[in-house]
């Protein structure tokens, strides 16, 4: 359970973390939103995530683009069945490819653009929790993801934290490249390498022990992280 949930988590913030490197109007945007819902004379409460809907819109756009499983679970059939006319032993396994599910172009506009705002208008009544069988995110039924509350509170409390606290950018401002390793996760073959810059020396942070903390359950596990923070 603690080690589905750690690879995942981290996979995804990584992930995550990379578009909004090479996005920075997406960027801005989400840090106009906690700016506004939080204010400057605050850190980011957990209360205040609820309020934070184009952060939730990023990360529900984040997921399908860069799954951190490409692969459902296994599942096997235990009766004969016909699905689409094609015959289904008893005792088959079947893997969902949910990468490909989630970015059909035959259902989605632009599948591999990365575009929060799909989630505030054409998808805004798309949940995660399986409810729609061309968006699975967390996969779907039964076997459906039972870390998914968690898993999204942790990582949108991260990057509230980071677009609120700190200036994001790359080294020289290069793009991050975005290869993926399909393996059994979705890993990045390249680490990202990111420059923090404090937004206001003045302003309450989440303190940088904390946040060294998060980043190191999250990212270092993968050895895909690697940041300095200045000044
Ligand atoms: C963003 C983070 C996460 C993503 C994207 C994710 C995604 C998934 C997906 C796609 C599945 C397969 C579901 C299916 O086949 O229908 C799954 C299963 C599972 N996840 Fe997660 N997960 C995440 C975080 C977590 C966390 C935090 C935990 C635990 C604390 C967790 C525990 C599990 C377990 C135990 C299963 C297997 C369920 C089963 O075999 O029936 N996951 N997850």
């Amino acid at each position: 359970m603690i080690l589905a949930g750690v690879e995942t988590t981290s996979v995804t913030l990584i992930w995550t973390l990379s578009l909004l490197l090479n996005n920075k109007d997406v960027m801005n945007k989400t840090r106009a939103e906690v700016d506004t819902v939080v204010g400057k004379e605050r850190q980011v409460n957990e209360s205040d995530l609820t309020n934070l809907v184009y952060l939730q819109a990023v990360l529900k756009e984040s997921m399908p683009l860069y799954p951190a499983g490409p692969l459902s679970v296994p599942r096997e059939s235990i009766t004969d069945c016909t699905v689409n006319g094609n015959h289904i032993p008893a005792g088959t396994q079947l893997f969902v490819n949910l990468h490909k599910i989630q970015r059909d172009p035959k259902v989605w506009d632009n599948p591999l653009d990365f575009q929060p705002e799909r989630f505030l208008m054409t998808y805004k009544d798309y949940d995660v929790r399986g409810q729609n069988y061309d968006y699975l995110p967390f996969g779907g039924g039964r076997r459906m993801c039972p870390g998914i509350s968690f898993a999204l509170r942790a990582i949108q409390f991260i990057v509230a934290n980071l677009a609120h606290g700190f200036e994001i950018s790359t080294p020289s401002d290069e793009p991050v490249d975005m290869t993926q390793a399909f393996k059994l996760s979705n890993l990045k073959v390249k680490p990202v390498e990111a420059i923090l810059i404090r937004l206001s020396s003045s302003q309450p942070l989440l303190n940088i022990e904390e946040l060294e903390l998060y980043f190191l359950i999250l990212l270092f596990h993968q050895h895909q992280y690697l940041y300095k923070i200045s000044p």
